[in-house]
């Protein structure tokens, strides 16, 4: 395919209206979104065009068998004014295995990065230049064919929207680790980020609000033993001074994130063990008084601190230390995506 990109600019850019100082997260959109089709087979020429409403059939099949993935990413400027990407190979990648997981065709690499970039260049007005904020990138694909026959369409899009946004999480955030429900099975979609991953996970949550939590931490769902993730993003728990993440499976997402947080704080000579960690030995930590932290982490949120959590009626706090690992690893991973620190590892883009 040619990866020509035809470019339809806005005829007044939106950006004027938009407070740059109280971004919420994700709900104010810039000016332009890229959009390629699959059709007859291929991927056709892609567009960059103003953000608007899109036309599909009530028979399209994503409105029927939610065959639909995403993915998060960031831009940042730095202070010279360049805009800074991280990992963006990685998201594509990713992108990839979720499809072939949906039966929802690869988008070449070329044809995600080039439009990811020429989209960049269009909207550079929108990237965020102030701390705590950035441009929230939500690349997506998804069935736009038409049948209710339930196999996979004929029709895809992939379109690429962005967001200025601020913090994803506001305030403290207290868990409550699931008993009943679980985000994820073996066998299942659990590693790709397939939208309905995020659907199924609204129930439990809701519920989990009602009774005062902001989050469910997801345990396995044969056992409930095993704890899995935080809400959406990937889970770390510093038992005295080791940091401690599930490995990841069918059921946990390969988080972007997390394998960056694994991989500086090991540099840091933190003691980090991937291996699964059930609900007992963190109960247990916290009533010998050596569960130090617990954090999700994720491309939105970065690195979420959790200030308690609920099991079986009863709640536990955390404590407040002075210098948790949550913030050294969330200050060493900012400054490496906003280029105020080297980036040893060829990460940023
Ligand atoms: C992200 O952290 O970017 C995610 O994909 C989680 C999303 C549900 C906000």
């Amino acid at each position: 395919m040619s990866s020509k990109i035809e470019i339809k600019r806005i005829d007044k850019s939106k950006i004027d209206s938009v407070d740059f100082n109280n971004l919420p997260f994700g709900s104010v959109f810039s000016d332009h979104m890229f959009t390629c089709t699959f059709k007859d087979g291929k991927w056709q020429n892609p567009i960059i065009e103003p953000f608007a409403p899109i036309s599909l059939s009530p028979a399209a099949k994503i409105f029927h068998y939610g065959q639909s993935i995403f993915e998060g990413m960031k831009a940042y400027k730095d202070a010279e004014g360049n805009t800074l990407l991280f990992r963006p190979l990685d998201n594509c990648k990713r992108l990839n295995k979720s499809a072939e997981r949906l039966v929802i065709p690869q988008i070449p690499e070329d044809v995600f990065m080039d439009g990811l970039k020429e989209l960049l260049k269009v909207d550079e007005a929108w990237i965020p230049t102030n701390e705590g904020s950035s441009l929230y990138i939500r690349p997506f694909m998804f069935a736009s064919g038409n049948g209710f026959h339930a196999s996979p369409a004929n029709e895809y899009k992939l379109i690429i929207a962005t967001a200025p946004s601020g913090a994803y999480f506001a305030g403290k955030v207290k868990v409550l680790i699931e008993e009943k429900y679980a985000r994820a099975a073996n066998g299942g979609v659990g590693f790709a980020k397939a939208g309905g991953n995020y659907a199924a996970q609204f129930y439990p949550t809701q519920l989990a609000i009602e009774k005062g939590y902001n989050q469910v931490i997801w345990t396995d769902d044969n056992t409930h033993e095993f704890i899995e993730e935080a809400g959406a993003m990937n889970i770390f728990i510093r038992i005295n001074d080791t940091l401690i993440t599930s490995p990841t499976s069918d059921r946990i997402l390969d988080g972007i994130t997390r394998k960056s947080i694994i991989q500086i704080a090991e540099d840091m000579n933190i003691d980090v063990e991937v291996r699964k960690i059930s609900v007992s030995e963190v109960i247990a930590a916290a009533q010998a008084g050596n569960l130090k932290e617990m954090f999700g982490a994720g491309t939105a949120a970065v690195i979420s601190p959790i200030a308690g959590f609920g099991y079986q009626g009863s709640d536990y706090d955390l404590p407040e230390l002075e210098t948790p690992f949550a913030g050294i690893l969330k200050k060493a991973i900012t400054d490496i995506q906003t280029n105020k620190a080297k980036d040893p590892y060829g990460w940023r883009v």
